[in-house]
């Protein structure tokens, strides 16, 4: 009896020194795992939006229409390449057809939404969880982009989007739903995802 209670006894200082061993190192990885994303959610629009504003100033807002469309994805596929993450933008109103956001993005931007809406500075906004799926992990993690002043030449409203800015949009995003935003408000999100 007594070496059977101190045996399970044994037995159970060990197992609970294994599971918290184990959630240790589940929160190191995901710790790591989210200071990766936080770099690239900052860099890669950050890059991006220099290169758009080099453009607009060197060749107007049209010209600088066509090299969102061809440099946004061709930026976020080598970033992808290099980093081993798997990264794109979403919008609730998106203007590339592909960049419809699947449920835990959708309810991310709701929320976003949300908070912008209350007033909360959307610089802080961020969303993250790590997903299991058929035994395998995976880190998912969102950040908002807001409405700073130079979008709004191409996603504000008819006062800031010349009209042959809108006929360059409309010619090459029929189906465009990314305008009518003002100053503050919650254009999209980079969405990072990697296994781990
Ligand atoms: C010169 C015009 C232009 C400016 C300025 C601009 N965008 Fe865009 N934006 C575009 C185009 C074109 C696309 C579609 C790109 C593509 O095909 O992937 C786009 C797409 C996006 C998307 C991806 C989701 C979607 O709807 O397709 C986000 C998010 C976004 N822009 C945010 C911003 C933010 C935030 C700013 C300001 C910092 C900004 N944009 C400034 C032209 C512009």
């Amino acid at each position: 009896m007594n070496f059977k209670t101190s045996a399970f006894k044994r037995l159970s200082r060990v197992a609970l020194g294994a599971a918290v061993l184990l959630s240790l190192h589940a929160h190191a990885d995901e710790a790591a795992m989210l200071e990766g994303a936080r770099t690239l959610a900052t860099d890669v629009p950050a890059n991006l939006s220099k290169v758009l504003m080099d453009e607009v100033a060197k060749g107007g807002v049209v010209s600088a229409v066509s090299v969102c469309k061809d440099k946004a994805p061709e930026m976020a596929k080598a970033a992808s390449a290099k980093s081993g993450w798997g990264i794109r933008r979403v919008s609730l109103n998106n203007r590339n057809p592909k960049a419809v956001p699947d449920a835990w993005e959708r309810a991310a931007l709701e929320e976003f939404d949300r908070r912008a809406a209350a007033g909360e500075d959307a610089a802080t906004f961020e969303k993250y969880t790590t997903v299991e799926t058929d035994g395998r992990k995976e880190f998912r993690y969102m950040k908002a982009l807001s409405v700073k002043k130079p979008c709004l030449a191409c996603h504000g409203t008819a006062q800031d989007v010349k009209p042959e800015v809108a006929e360059k949009i409309k010619a090459l995003y029929p189906d465009d739903k990314g305008t009518g935003y003002s100053l503050g408000q919650i254009r999209g999100a980079i969405t990072l995802r990697k296994a781990g």
